[in-house]
């Protein structure tokens, strides 16, 4: 049994890259192929052990809610015939995983999104998957990889990629000591900085470990880049008491949150799936 037992899936942004698909579906259910970005997310965190799924949603995202749901007239429907085995994943998923669900009213950051994740979390050590993060594995999924790190560290962990220097702009960033293979005590971290003021190229991604004392260090947190609670501005408080790992994941990610990452996901899934 896993050590990390919940996973967050902050989900109450707009998607506005995306109008007008966006306008009255949640980005988190655009597809890749069939399958809606955020069904891969939990089925990641349900590779990692992970069963007790808390989602963060806003107005207009009840879409989700019902995937994860019985859909009784549509099951009765398509019963007895081949199509019904499409379901057997999300069958899988309900009946291993626990959702729950709590709402963040104003967008506030990602800082602010996992501070209302608390109610869901409570006192331990939890997973956060950006679900538009698309990462694709060989071996281990990139949750499973860093549940391992968090046996071993105890620590909050995000995990990282190298970007070119012109793209710090879009990602946290983080400066530390290679300490193990793919393996950094993190010691800086600077959310969206211009490249001139990067510590480094290595930019976080859509997923992260947090210790739970991180619900009051975002609380004490003030307001960062666009006047948003930013979560690695608490993640840097953490390092500094040399508490926060960055983790070279294996795998490919894909930035889903854009058009052309997006187009280049599908793509590769698609290709991957008729093979
Ligand atoms: C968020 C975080 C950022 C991180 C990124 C990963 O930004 O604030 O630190 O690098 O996710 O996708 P967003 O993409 O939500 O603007």
């Amino acid at each position: 049994m896993s050590v990390i037992k919940k996973c967050l899936f902050p989900a109450a942004g707009y998607g506005t890259r995306f109008l007008p698909a966006t306008k009255a579906m949640p980005k988190e259910m655009l597809p890749i192929v069939t399958k809606p970005l955020i069904q891969y997310g939990v089925e990641e965190a349900m590779d990692a052990g992970i069963t007790e799924i808390g989602v963060v949603t806003g107005r207009g995202k009840r879409a989700i809610e019902d995937h994860f749901d019985i859909s009784c007239e549509l099951e009765q429907e398509i019963a007895g015939s081949d199509k019904e085995e499409l379901l057997n994943s999300t069958r899988d998923i309900m009946d291993r995983c626990t959702f729950s669900y709590t709402r963040q009213a104003e967008m506030k950051g990602l800082g602010h999104a996992i501070l209302v994740g608390e109610a869901l979390i409570g006192r331990e050590p939890f997973a956060v998957v950006l679900a538009d993060d698309y990462c694709v594995t060989e071996g281990d999924g990139v949750l499973t990889q860093m549940v391992k790190l968090y046996e071993k560290y105890q620590c909050s962990i995000v995990a990282i990629e190298e970007v070119p220097v012109d793209e710090t702009h879009k990602y946290g960033v983080i400066a530390g000591e290679l300490e193990a293979d793919g393996v950094y005590r993190v010691h800086n971290m600077v959310e969206k900085p211009a490249p001139k003021d990067a510590p480094s190229n290595l930019a976080i991604i859509g997923r992260y470990i947090l210790s739970p004392d991180i619900f009051d260090v975002i609380r004490s947190t003030p307001p960062g880049k666009n006047g948003e609670m930013q979560i690695t501005d608490a993640l840097q408080i953490q390092a500094q008491q040399g508490k926060v790992i960055g983790y070279r994941f294996k795998g490919r990610r894909f930035d889903c949150g854009s058009v052309d990452g997006f187009i280049e996901a599908t793509n590769y899934t698609y290709k991957l799936q008729s093979n």
